[in-house]
């Protein structure tokens, strides 16, 4: 199978919105995706798809403001997860904020959410502080930082 990342378009939104369903609980709308793509002017949107089928097995979403960027959104197809699918993305996603100068990539994750945590952990990521009742059904984000410029 042939890996490419590329930039997400508006037709793709239906595909990302199934996927989106299938790993959050509050989910973003469609109207929410056009609404960052088209007024966001620091968020970035990229696609993980099968060359061959032109699949769309996974997404990720940034933001890059000056030196500071954050990842907010990371899924993969329930089918697809298990193939370090997301590490191959989150890879090819610090190597793009790396080449944008900047200084450290945040993020935040659901304490429960150990899948994501080792994933985040394995590339880097630690803990910093946590985010009391940070989601709407209360439960606490742990804020992860990877700092940049140690890796210079
Ligand atoms: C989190 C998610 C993106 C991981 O995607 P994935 O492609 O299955 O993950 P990978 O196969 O690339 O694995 C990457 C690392 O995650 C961790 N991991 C993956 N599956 C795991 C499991 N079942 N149990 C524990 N850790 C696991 C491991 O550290 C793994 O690295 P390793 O294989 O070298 O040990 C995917 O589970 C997902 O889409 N979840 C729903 C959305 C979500 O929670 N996003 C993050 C929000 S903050």
């Amino acid at each position: 199978m042939t890996i490419q990342i590329l930039s997400l378009r508006k037709k793709d939104l239906d595909k990302i919105i199934e996927i989106e369903n299938e790993s959050f609980v509050n989910s973003w709308t469609i109207n929410d995706y056009i609404n960052e793509m088209t007024h966001n002017p620091f968020a970035y949107y990229l696609k993980l798809i099968d060359k061959d089928s032109q699949e769309i097995m996974g997404f990720v979403g940034f933001y890059i403001m000056f030196e500071h960027a954050e990842i907010s959104k990371i899924a993969i197809a329930k089918k697809y997860r298990g193939y370090k699918l997301s590490k191959l993305l989150l890879t090819d996603v610090i190597k793009r904020i790396s080449l944008a100068n900047c200084e450290n990539i945040t993020l935040e994750v659901r304490v429960s959410n150990i899948v994501a945590i080792n994933l985040y952990q394995k590339l880097g990521f630690e803990i910093i502080n946590t985010r009391k009742k940070y989601y709407p059904d209360g439960e606490d984000a742990y804020l992860m930082n990877k700092n940049l410029r140690e890796e210079d």
